[in-house]
């Protein structure tokens, strides 16, 4: 990004080995995306509205939520973008709920699974399922503040500087390689409602990006740096 947050860096080489992250470097066609919400989804809507006007490479296909009446759904439904409620209280069982999660994505043929807001942990069954596929959001500066009330673990420890990060989902919390991160200032007078106001501001411009990179063909993942050589696509 060019207002100064912290993707991965542009270095002009072309970089070898590692892993290639998001597509194949030659296919030229808006990359699938499979959306996962689980409550108000004004995430999902910033990258809906990225990929409509053009700057992300790709296209959503299906949401979904776990939750039915999340106010997502009906936002998803306004964009003419097919939806999936998967209740998971209707299911005996948290494999059940997953198999069906996972027979949903793979039928709307997602390349990538992107988590907007979605507040269940997902199994290795179905980390497996989408390896280096599944993109997560959180609204601090992991690895601080991992899993539930974010702003509050910060406020709490007094930290300056907060912020958000999306990263590839991997088997624990909050914890796979970073894709991109940006910060925000911790103000004196801050509640966790105003630093979560001020952070989903950010969010909401740094999720596109993050998934336009992915889009691009472009990162490769080191170990677990994420790095950028050539963008192939815009
Ligand atoms: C966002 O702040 C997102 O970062 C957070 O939930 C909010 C969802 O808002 N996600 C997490 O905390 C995941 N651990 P939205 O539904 O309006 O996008």
């Amino acid at each position: 990004m060019s207002d100064g947050s912290n993707s991965p860096g542009n270095s002009g080489a072309q970089l070898t080995g590692g892993i290639a992250l998001g597509r194949a470097a030659d296919v030229e066609r808006p990359l699938r995306i499979g959306i996962l919400v689980s409550g108000r989804g004004s995430n999902m809507q910033a990258l809906v509205a990225a990929c409509r006007q053009g700057h992300v490479a790709a296209q959503p296909v299906i949401v979904v939520s776990d939750r039915p009446g999340a106010p997502a759904l009906e936002k998803a439904l306004a964009e003419g973008i097919p939806v999936r409620c998967l209740d998971f209280h209707s299911y005996p069982s948290r494999e059940a709920y997953e198999r069906d999660l996972i027979d949903t994505l793979q039928a709307a043929e997602v390349e990538l699974i992107v988590l907007a807001g979605y507040m269940r942990i997902l199994s290795s069954e179905v980390i497996r399922a989408f390896p280096q596929r599944i993109l997560n959001i959180h609204p601090s500066l992991l690895p601080s503040f991992p899993g539930l009330h974010p702003h509050e673990q910060a406020l709490a420890h007094g930290v300056k500087l907060s912020g958000c990060t999306v990263h590839l989902v991997d088997e624990g919390v909050d914890q796979g390689p970073i894709i991109a991160q940006q910060a925000v200032p911790v103000l004196d007078d801050d509640t966790p409602e105003t630093l979560s106001e001020r952070i989903l501001e950010v969010e909401h411009q740094l999720y596109p990006e993050a998934v336009r990179l992915m889009a691009s063909g472009a990162l490769r993942l080191f170990d677990r740096r994420v790095v950028r050589s050539v963008e192939r696509r815009q």
